[in-house]
């Protein structure tokens, strides 16, 4: 069974000019991360507002062709059930908040709450993710007072204590440092190894060359490239559609161009230093 499977989808916001969605064909499969990425306006929040069946509940417009949610047509899913089966992390940590809980533990408790958990359990399940994600010095502090990395670790311990099968998350370090950043990315890893699947739109390539499974690059409402990760990045075309690739891929561009071609194209730093050393011992090994 996929997570979603999206057959020739069209939306159009209501009373916009031209499609968010332009014909969207594309199979997300169960316990992987799938990263998305795309220019600004190119359909990334739209899908995630889809597969999340806020598109087209919450949002009016027109929506045509077929998309299918863990094997049932989304216009069969109840929302409410699908709100509680999909949870979701979005860009901005303030907003995160439910803003009427006076502590970070009762904010992580209301969504348990709100699923009917009984009390005992949803205090052992705070408990347990606060300590998992090593925030239980927070526990007792009112919400409204956190940094953003700090909302954003509340937020994740939010939808990690519903136990959520899929996650959706929207650009969760567009507004933090690199070191916020880096522990976000840890918790989704943590996720993922705990096999949920996860949808992540997230403009730091880097950050997905080194945890996505697979890449889909959207592009004015269509999706211009999908597949497994590597071949993604490394794929001629993505600069076309406004994606730079990591880092390092563009440092071997550089390296082949220079007459010192790596064995094959890196996309995370790991094998980049790999094929570095490689290709340096080859060197010495000629005598350059
Ligand atoms: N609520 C809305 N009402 C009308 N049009 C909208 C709405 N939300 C998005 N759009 C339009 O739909 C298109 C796709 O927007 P969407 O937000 O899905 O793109 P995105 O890839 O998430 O962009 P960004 O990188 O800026 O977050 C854009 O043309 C946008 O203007
Ligand atoms: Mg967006």
């Amino acid at each position: 069974m996929a997570l979603a499977v999206l057959e020739d989808v069209h939306f159009t916001y209501a009373y916009a000019e031209s499609p968010a969605l332009n014909g969207i064909t594309l199979t997300l499969e169960r316990g992987l991360l799938h990263g998305i990425v795309g220019l600004n306006s190119s359909g990334k929040t739209t899908l995630c507002g889809l597969l999340r069946g806020i598109v087209p509940n919450f949002h009016n417009g027109d929506l045509t062709g077929r998309t299918t949610i863990l094997d049932r047509d989304l216009a069969d899913w109840d929302s409410g059930e699908l709100a509680t089966t999909i949870g979701c992390v979005f860009d901005n940590p303030f907003t995160q908040i439910s803003g009427i809980r006076d502590t970070v533990f009762e904010e992580i408790a209301f969504g348990l709450e709100n699923l009917g958990v009984p009390r005992e359990e949803i205090i052992d399940r705070v408990i347990g993710v606060v300590e998992q994600l090593g925030i239980a010095a927070l526990a007792d502090k009112n919400p409204n007072e956190l940094s953003g990395g700090q909302r954003q670790k509340v937020a994740f311990a939010s939808i990690i204590a519903m136990d959520s099968d899929v996650v959706v998350i929207d650009e969760p370090t567009s507004q933090l440092d690199p070191e916020a950043s880096e522990a976000v990315f840890g918790i989704i890893a943590g996720l993922k190894e705990r096999g949920k699947s996860i949808v992540l739109v997230e403009h730091k390539v880097d950050l997905l060359a080194e945890y996505a499974d697979t890449m889909t690059v959207l592009h004015e409402g269509r999706v211009a490239l999908t597949g497994g990760t590597r071949e993604v990045l490394s794929d001629p075309r993505l600069r076309s559609f406004g994606v730079a690739p990591p880092e390092v891929t563009e440092l071997a561009e550089r390296l082949a161009q220079a007459g010192r071609p790596l064995s094959r194209i890196p996309v995370t730093r790991a094998e980049a230093v790999e094929l570095i050393d490689e290709r340096m011992r080859e060197e010495r090994a000629h005598g350059h």
